[in-house]
């Protein structure tokens, strides 16, 4: 059975929790790590101006994540945020991830062999050699940007690369992935609701017409392969299968361009952990996980709850939409020794990292996100010793979903 189908109140607005304060977008979006200090202590939940409840400790999102009384949300955000169809309304509608069940298992189930650790692992010179290769194109040239120069085309070409889609695209699907995954957040308002639906019937049409051009001239590549099987096993609708790519590519790239970007940021902040690094390379993925611990890329997950949830003595009321935040699990005193000291050398980290969620719903990009954060930072790391930040530390915005993050200036 489809878990929400049988829900009577409509997200966002639930029975309110008498007992927790809901808290404003706007206090949120100021300061989400020092409002999540001070009510993870206290309470389990707070409320949140429009998606329900966000939920605070680590113990909680983790067990949540995978609790058969929280289900994926399917269109039940895009309508709580006058987003009633459209292309914007189909991702919801028809994407993995926030499907249930056998839809999701459908959806999800061509990728993941694809994307599975050991033949990701034999990615890793291919993305070593785009790394040197884009660090050499900037090296002499004095002070750049970062993230446009390095963090942000690691996973586009790879992504790029992976889907056989051609370099000189990158610019123009990048930019409409970044734009389509601020739906994810909740910065935007209805005035912007028009410029997301653009960029998301763009990003379909992109990838409709790539499909189209694969269809009548196979390659030996993944997408005529994906195709093959997609068709072949006839599980997947036409816009089932342009549906999963475009949540491919969103996935696949914004996420990692602004936990690249971070993960340098946070490590020329911190000098002594640069220089460790430097000299002990097998420090990089312990370097990496720290990162996305301390600033994580994607502020929260969603989902409903399917039936009244306790939590602590406190009760998330059925219908509620969650936001099950990772921004704040991730500093919980309660696992992490000092949270807010960012550390390398951490040894409370669980093997299998929070950041990339848990559950039938757990990141599918995970073995290839962490192949090119190392290599991204292992290639600066040799190239470019002497990196060093030439303007303040970027902030990384946002409280929820896909976060958002500046320039990140450094010379080398
Ligand atoms: C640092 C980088 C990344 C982070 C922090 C991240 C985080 C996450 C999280 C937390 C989820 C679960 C969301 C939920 O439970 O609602 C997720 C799912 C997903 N991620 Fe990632 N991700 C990253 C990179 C990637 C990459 C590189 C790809 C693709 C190549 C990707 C594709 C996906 C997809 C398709 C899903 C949906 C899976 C499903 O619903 O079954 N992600 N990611």
């Amino acid at each position: 059975m489809n878990g929400i189908e049988n829900l009577t109140r409509p997200a966002g607005s639930p029975r309110s929790p008498d007992s927790v304060p809901t808290l404003t977008v706007a206090e949120l979006e100021a300061d989400p790590h020092g409002v999540f200090r001070a009510w993870r202590p206290r309470l389990p939940f707070v409320g949140h101006e429009v998606a329900g409840v966000l939920v605070l400790r680590s113990r909680d999102v983790d067990l949540l994540m995978r609790d058969h009384r929280a289900q994926a949300t399917e269109t039940l955000y895009p309508e709580s945020r006058a987003i009633p169809d459209g292309t914007l309304f189909d991702i919801f509608a028809h994407g993995m991830l926030t499907a249930n069940g056998s839809a999701h298992r459908r959806r999800r189930s061509p990728f993941t062999r694809t994307f599975a650790a050991r033949l990701v692992e034999g990615l890793r010179p291919q993305i070593r050699a785009a790394a040197e290769n884009l660090v050499r194109d900037w090296l002499e040239e004095g002070e750049v940007d970062l993230v446009e120069r390095y963090t942000a085309l690691i996973p586009a070409q790879t992504i790029a690369d992976i889907l056989g889609l051609p370099r000189d695209d990158i610019p123009r699907f990048t930019q409409l992935a970044y734009e389509v995954s601020r739906v994810l957040s909740f910065t935007f308002g209805p005035e912007d609701i028009p410029d997301l639906e653009a960029a998301a019937v763009a990003l379909q049409d992109y990838v409709a017409a790539i499909l189209e051009a694969r269809r009548s001239a196979p390659q030996d590549d993944f997408l005529t392969r994906f195709l093959a099987e997609a068709e072949a096993a006839g599980e997947l609708t036409p816009q089932e299968v342009v549906i999963q790519l475009v949540q491919l590519i969103i996935g696949g790239t914004d996420t990692t361009r602004v936990a690249g970007a971070m993960q340098v940021a946070l490590l020329l902040q911190h000098p002594e952990q640069w220089a460790a690094v430097s000299g002990d390379p097998s420090l990089i993925p312990a370097a990496v996980a720290e990162s996305l611990r301390y600033e994580p890329s994607v502020g929260s997950a969603g989902r409903v709850a399917r039936e009244d949830i306790g939590l602590d003595g406190h009760v998330v009321p059925a219908g509620s939409l969650m936001l099950l935040s990772t921004l704040s699990a991730l500093r919980d005193e309660a696992v992490y020794a000092h949270p807010g000291t960012f550390d390398i050398r951490r040894t409370d980290l669980p093997r299998l990292h929070p950041i990339f969620g848990g559950g039938a719903h757990r990141c599918i990009g995970e073995a290839l996100a962490r192949i090119e954060l190392e290599e991204g930072l292992g290639v600066l790391l040799r190239l470019a010793p002497r990196l060093h930040l030439t303007d303040a530390m970027p902030v990384l915005r946002g409280h929820s979903g896909i976060r958002r993050i500046d320039a990140l200036r450094v010379a080398a």
